[in-house]
């Protein structure tokens, strides 16, 4: 990533800071901390809004899927006047040092099942001639700023969570054979890209971001290694882990941005 200064909310003109996150167990916590919270309705999903540390915010889950985060995202700018979007939820870990509680905050995604060639080369995204959309450098900076302090002294498995940073791979499947990961990651790589993580929705909300003129940015903790055993204790993961990850991320993250 190049420089190094951090994300300020001044930079979006002060409209909420949205935190969407994957996963009900993941929001649970952070709606009980908001001030101010107010339930609005709208596209079938709940959003909160409110403040966080004093930072004004909107929460929403993703959903899951590509469609259905893009959907979600659209409504958290155009309703919600969102000036910026942070993601949370869990993936699988695809790179070689990428393990079972670690984090990897993406500096790039790509969408693994987008293929139209022969129109376009493969991977790109019909009509924008990228193929991958790179994650807000200063936000993303914050947001491992954010995992290195919100996770001082947590373990999982004996081991201290590494904090990775990288490409992210998206696409409407939960990949969960050693024959699928193979076959995804060798054709990324064939094409140079070279993915830390697979999950179902970043790539879509960048791409939402992207085409709105918003930062973005996301942190996934490893939840499995996208193998045959995936599935496997995936709810107490969830529960026991991710949700407690991206609590401490994001307190600490709204922490650095409210100053
Ligand atoms: N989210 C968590 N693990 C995943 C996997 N193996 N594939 C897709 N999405 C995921």
């Amino acid at each position: 990533m190049m420089g190094t200064s951090l994300y300020s909310p001044g930079d979006s003109v002060r409209r909420p800071l949205a935190i969407l996150s994957a996963l009900a167990e993941e929001q649970a916590g952070l709606v009980e901390q908001l001030q101010g919270a107010q339930c609005v309705s709208h596209a079938g999903r709940e959003f909160w809004q409110g403040q966080l540390s004093g930072l004004p915010v909107v929460l929403a889950l993703s959903r899951i899927g590509k469609v259905a985060a893009a959907t979600t995202s659209v409504a958290l700018i155009e309703r919600f006047a969102a000036g910026a979007i942070v993601f949370t939820g869990v993936a699988g870990g695809v790179g070689p040092r990428v393990q079972v509680g670690d984090v990897v905050v993406g500096t790039g995604y790509v969408q693994h099942d987008m293929d139209a060639s022969p129109l376009f080369p493969r991977y790109q995204i019909p009509l924008t001639g990228q193929t991958a959309f790179a994650a807000d450098a200063a936000l993303a900076r914050s947001l491992v700023f954010a995992c290195v302090v919100g996770l001082q002294g947590l373990q999982h498995a004996g081991r201290a969570p590494l904090v990775h940073q990288g490409l992210i791979a998206s696409g409407d499947r939960f990949v969960n054979g050693l024959a699928e990961t193979r076959s995804i990651v060798d054709a990324l790589r064939h094409h140079g890209h070279e993915p830390l993580a697979v999950e179902m929705e970043g790539a879509a909300v960048a791409q939402v971001c992207h085409d709105y003129g918003l930062p973005f940015a996301a942190v996934r903790t490893i939840s499995d290694r996208a193998d045959d055993s995936a599935h496997v204790d995936f709810p107490a993961f969830v529960r026991d882990v991710a949700s407690v990850y991206a609590q401490r991320i994001i307190r600490e993250l709204v922490r650095a941005l409210a100053g």
